[in-house]
């Protein structure tokens, strides 16, 4: 191997890093993108292993070498589950263990990717319905896209709406992705015609709707925006996936339940399912 392909991540060279992908049966992946939203949101693609299959919205645990073993952070899976690339999206903590390293990545360099993605914020834990919320805060928008942009969706609900609450108006990443380019998209463009809202929220800047998510719900703001009658989700017609902090997510669930709905499992679906979204 020539010096120039000994691309590394920190200080482990590439052999270094196939021994010890090859001794904890992960893969090795290259990065071939790297896109900073913010000072603490960022996002990279891998290339995605032949023979890696994921369901949209599902888990997987990415991570770097460090010392004399791999570390790994569960990262939910942004591309839909038919493209050629993994991308992921990420908070940047200066002290985290990971992200800190994480978000210093550059094309060239190697991820580890373990082999059998997982998760709960897939459609198949879903019962069939109408209109399908999913309902996340900062990097708990990440499975959403994945599950977005798969034809199953689709043939499965009548409408979809995407709501992404953060703190700043230029935290809201894929914003320009959802409010346009999906628009103009060849096969989704058609297939989301009049059946997709984003609704974005920004709890602590000006912007046009503000507040948290939970606090539109319940005041019925949501509903007027939408134009949904009542602000109440029916437990018949509306399917909920929730991702967000843990304080989110048991607020979204307890105010689910009390609407009626039912969490559902892989094994056993239901009418709303929730993952926490994942801090490096
Ligand atoms: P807020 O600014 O009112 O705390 P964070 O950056 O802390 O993960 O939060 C991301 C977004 O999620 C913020 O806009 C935050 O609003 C919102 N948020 C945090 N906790 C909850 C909750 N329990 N219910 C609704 N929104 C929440």
């Amino acid at each position: 191997m020539s010096a120039n392909m000994e691309k590394s991540v920190g200080s482990a060279t590439l052999p270094e890093l196939q021994e010890m992908a090859e001794t904890r049966k992960l893969y090795l992946q290259r990065v071939t993108w790297v896109h900073h939203w913010t000072n603490g949101l960022f996002s990279f693609q891998i290339e995605r292993p032949s023979g890696f299959r994921f369901r949209s919205g599902e888990f997987v645990m990415i991570g770097l070498k460090d010392g004399d073993r791999p570390l790994l952070r569960a990262y939910s899976i942004v591309s839909p589950n038919w493209e050629e690339h993994l991308e992921f999206f990420s908070v940047k903590v200066p002290e985290g263990p990971l992200t800190s390293r994480l978000q210093h990545l550059k094309v060239g360099d190697y991820l580890f990717l373990s082999r059998k993605p997982t998760g709960t914020l897939v459609i198949d834990a879903l019962k069939p319905g109408q209109r399908l919320f999913m309902v996340g805060t900062g990097t708990g928008l990440a499975p959403f896209l994945s599950v977005l942009r798969d034809p199953e969706t689709h043939d499965k609900f009548d409408e979809i709406i995407i709501t992404h609450t953060v703190r700043e108006e230029q935290e809201l990443a894929y914003r320009d992705f959802l409010e346009n380019e999906i628009h103009t998209d060849e096969i989704f463009g058609e297939l989301l015609r009049d059946r997709f809202t984003y609704y974005p929220t920004v709890t602590r800047g000006n912007f046009k709707t503000r507040g948290r998510i939970t606090d539109r719900i319940q005041d019925g703001d949501f509903a007027n925006d939408l134009g949904l009658i009542g602000n109440r989700f029916n437990p018949q017609t509306a399917r909920v996936m929730v991702c967000g902090s843990m304080a989110f997510n048991s607020d979204m669930s307890r105010m689910l339940t009390e609407h009626g709905l039912e969490e559902g499992s892989n094994s056993k679906p239901g009418s709303y399912v929730l993952e926490r979204a994942f801090v490096g």
